[in-house]
């Protein structure tokens, strides 16, 4: 049961993932901030997105890179005030454009105030904030936990790294006397304390948000059942007062997250959507050498497609700050190919930033603020050929995370100029999609040919679309396609007589 309304805008929404820390830095601290990124909204509007999802960037000790937040209600002073945040959403808004902030619902940072109250042995309202046993030696079953750091005696179960408490939503189902279920009083001033960080952001202006670990709420839940519930009380919260502000999980299980009330779900790089195997495994589907498959994933896919009844509202990422460049498993004319794909289908893209360019995984790099492997993904925006490539100002030894120092090192400006670069074909292939309908979020797909080459139709009330995608360098005849050929990527695709021939390492895109 899902009853919630889409925002209209997500029709055609394009998302540019923004990594606050390395996107653009105006006052030389070596660290990107918010007047960064108003500076290079028209970049982003350029290149054709529409929407950004921006990484947490509230008050943080940084041990995960703001995934620790220690005050929900301001700004990283290190990126610029609430009052800075602001004006980068009317910025946003001037230009058409939408905003989701990063929510971090599932857990705050053991700095934050809440936890440092929660700790103490005297009760007291944040007492039970947290998820806390009530005893030191029993520790929370399933979870990690935080014990022997208070008077508090008790062990306090963490969500994700160990200055991460678990945040008290209660229990789907409490076995023990310091489980408290989703109605006691604890859970509840949990969840009204989530409203009004909502509620703060979305009144300042921010257009939804991207919802970290929205999978996680509830404790030892049957099917994710009461952490589906949870959310759907905050949709009707959402319906009320703000309907047009747009949720997108980080769950990875479309069926749950569609029916507590998300407009969309992102196909994660981890469990079981076999979204690396398109991307980032030894034989990925987008290489040359045709050695992939797409099966599992498209069979994952079309299950999801099935749970959701057709509506597949499923972002499948270019990448993101937790997973491998692109690059690295993809040269540039794969990468043509892979964005043929992304920019094609149901549910809107995001665009990791640097991505565009085929930014690559800088590698050998010490862990940043708890980067550790996915520190080599986070480095900073290479603008152009200028110092620091543009990104600062700073002495080199003071950027938030080293440079790709490679010689060759693919930069905005250089792609700019050139037609043939990585950075234009995603141009282009955004404005196709943004001219086409049936080549948006909620015109449905059908896969019409698994292997090599894959075709997938799209269609919508007034518009048919189909794709087809050869990422393996040999060429290749797909029979019954008929219409006009609307574009292409890569080598030669001709179209004739119902016949379509695609060269090695291309796409078309033909209009029925
Ligand atoms: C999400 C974020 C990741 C973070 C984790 C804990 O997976 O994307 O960067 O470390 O949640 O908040
Ligand atoms: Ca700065």
């Amino acid at each position: 049961m899902n009853h919630s309304k889409q925002p209209a805008w997500l029709d055609n929404a394009v998302f540019y993932e923004i990594y606050p820390q390395s996107f653009y830095d105006t006052n030389a601290d070596g660290i990107g901030d918010f007047q960064g990124i108003i500076d290079k909204l028209d970049y982003i509007a350029d290149l054709g997105c529409n929407a950004i999802w921006l990484n947490p960037c509230f008050a943080s000790p940084f041990g995960d890179a703001g995934y620790d937040v220690s005050d929900y209600y301001t700004a990283a002073p290190r990126y610029g005030t609430n009052a800075d945040l602001k004006r980068l959403f009317d910025a946003v808004h001037k230009r058409d454009m939408h905003l989701l902030l990063d929510l971090v619902p599932g857990h705050t940072s053991v700095e934050h105030k809440w936890f440092q109250e929660s700790m103490k042995a005297e009760k007291n309202e944040y007492t039970d904030r947290y998820v806390w046993t009530d005893s030191v030696w029993e520790e929370p079953q399933g979870m990690g936990c935080l014990r022997g750091i208070s008077a508090r005696d008790g062990s306090c179960a963490i969500n994700f790294f160990s200055n991460q408490p678990a945040l008290n939503y209660g229990f789907y189902n409490p076995r023990r006397p310091w489980q408290q279920s989703m109605d006691d009083e604890g859970p509840k001033a949990t969840l009204a304390e989530l409203k009004n960080i909502m509620r703060f952001w979305l009144q300042m202006g921010c257009d939804g948000f991207r919802v970290d670990m929205a999978g996680s709420l509830v404790k030892h839940d049957e099917d994710g059942k009461g952490t589906i519930k949870l959310w759907q009380n905050i949709r009707d919260f959402l319906d009320k007062e703000f309907p047009d502000a747009a949720m997108v999980s980080e769950w990875g299980e479309p069926d749950k997250s569609l029916a507590g009330g998300f407009h969309m779900d992102f196909l994660l790089h981890f469990g079981s959507s076999h979204y690396n195997a398109l991307f980032r495994c030894n034989k990925p589907y987008f290489s040359k050498t045709g050695e992939g498959s797409a099966r599992e994933f498209i069979a994952k896919y079309k299950e999801n497609l099935q749970k959701t009844n057709g509506r597949g509202l499923m972002c499948i990422p270019s990448g993101n700050h937790d997973m491998d460049r692109l690059s690295r498993k993809l040269d540039t004319d794969e990468m043509k190919i892979a964005f043929a794909f992304l920019l094609s289908m149901p549910g809107a893209p995001f665009i990791y930033y640097g991505d565009e360019i085929g930014m690559r995984y800088v590698e050998n790099l010490t862990s940043v603020e708890g980067g550790y492997n996915r520190t080599g993904s986070r480095s900073p925006m290479q603008w152009d050929k200028s110092v620091n490539a543009g990104f600062s100002d700073a002495p080199a030894e003071k950027l938030y995370i080293p440079l790709d120092s490679a010689a060759d090192r693919p930069d905005a400006a250089s792609q700019l100029a050139d037609e043939s670069s990585l950075r234009s074909e995603v141009r282009r292939l955004i404005s196709l999609r943004l001219q086409n309908k049936a080549l948006q979020s909620h015109a449905e797909i059908a896969f019409v040919q698994e292997g090599y080459p894959l075709v997938y139709t799209r269609k919508c009330d007034t518009q048919q679309i189909t794709v087809i995608l050869n990422p393996a360098a040999k060429e290749a005849v797909v029979e019954n396609v008929s219409g006009k050929l609307l574009y292409t990527v890569g080598g030669e695709v001709t179209l004739k007589n119902g016949k379509c021939v695609i060269g090695g390492c291309s796409a078309g895109f033909v209009e029925n």
